[in-house]
């Protein structure tokens, strides 16, 4: 294995594991940031948890599966990250609750779940766009969680800075301390090759991309971590958004306006197992699921004039009888 190899395999191995790691509760106070979220999650899971309720839970969410990710809703399973403390005096129950609120909170709760593609995924994924993206640039990971992609990208690919808005604090800060991590690897790596290093000295990237050693040196200024909601930060100057959007299918919609609003003619956007349909993007690449990764991977190009309207919202609509039926034997077997 030459130097390069061995430095980017142990680089790569840094970032691996992040979909094992311990959920951290919200935090239950008056004031705290997802208190709204908590008291409808206190609400249904109330329900769930007393037998005479279960009829009156599913016809709540009956309306509502299409988007539900699975059957019972995420946010309701043990390792959810709702607290397990009593209910603060002021929680409605869930009659009080309206259907718009429990419809918010089953899409917040969906993009809230947590998964990560494996390193061969991103490898084949990072292969396939390279030919698209001129070096420099800048790549926005929107829902980054413990920022997995974010540092695969900035390792893989001659991008100027790469960017990871997470809206959970607590995985923010497991992607700066895994961030913090890679960074102390990657200068004790750099020490091993053979001093003095030159910034210009040629590099190959794992994907076969030319670069120079600035590409490692400059790590540290080519990475960065917001904690927000990623419907507030501004992706004009993206040259490449990366959404894992498996769980975000509710969202799709104003993603794709919020998308199509700020990117530049020429941009990229991929998604995971959701089209993007909007007139803005065109789609250049569909791989079906289990080619590049276990879901399917479309990649659009923001285009041409679009006159800002927004497209009609297409939604997924479950087979209702078959939700159903799914639900009544989860809850009957509780
Ligand atoms: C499926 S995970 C993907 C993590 C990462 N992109 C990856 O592929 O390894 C989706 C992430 O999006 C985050 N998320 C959901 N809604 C968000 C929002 N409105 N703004 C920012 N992040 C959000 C979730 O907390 C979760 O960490």
């Amino acid at each position: 294995m030459e130097p390069a190899a061995a430095l980017f395999a142990a680089l790569y191995a840094a970032l691996e594991c992040g979909e094992q790691h311990q959920r951290t509760a919200l935090l239950l106070a008056p004031d705290a940031p997802f208190i709204r979220f908590i008291e409808v999650g206190y609400a249904l899971r109330a329900c769930l948890e007393d037998r005479r309720q279960h009829e009156y839970l599913l016809q709540r969410l009956r309306p509502h599966a299409g988007v539900i990710v699975g059957t019972l809703p995420p946010g309701l399973l043990p390792h959810s990250m709702l607290p397990r403390s009593p209910a603060l005096p002021q929680f409605r129950p869930l009659e009080q609750i309206s259907d718009a609120e429990v419809r918010d909170w089953l899409v917040q709760d969906a993009g809230m779940v947590y998964g990560e593609l494996q390193q061969d995924e991103l490898a084949r994924y990072f292969a396939a766009i390279a030919p698209l993206l001129a070096p420099g640039g800048l790549m926005v990971d929107l829902g980054s969680g413990l920022g997995k992609v974010v540092m695969t990208a900035a390792l893989s690919l001659p991008f100027q800075r790469c960017v990871g808005v997470e809206l959970l604090a607590y995985r923010h800060q497991l992607a700066l301390q895994r961030c913090q991590q890679l960074l102390a690897l990657n200068r004790q790596q750099l020490q091993r090759l053979p001093q003095p290093l030159q910034r210009d000295q040629p590099l190959l990237l794992p994907g076969g991309a030319s670069a120079t050693l600035a590409h490692l040196l400059d790590l540290p200024q080519r990475l960065a971590f917001i904690e927000a909601d990623m419907f507030t930060v501004d992706v004009r100057a993206a040259t490449l958004v990366f959404l894992y959007s498996t769980c975000f299918g509710a969202l799709m919609p104003a993603l794709a306006h919020k998308l199509a609003s700020e990117l530049q003619p020429g941009a990229l956007v991929s998604t995971t197992t959701y089209p993007l349909s909007h007139p803005a993007f065109r789609i250049l690449h569909h791989y079906p699921a289990g080619t590049l990764a276990w879901t399917a991977v479309n990649l659009y190009q923001r285009y041409g004039e679009w006159d800002g309207s927004a497209p009609p919202a297409t939604s997924y609509e479950p087979d209702a009888a078959e939700w159903e039926a799914r639900m009544r034997a989860e809850l009957a077997a509780r």
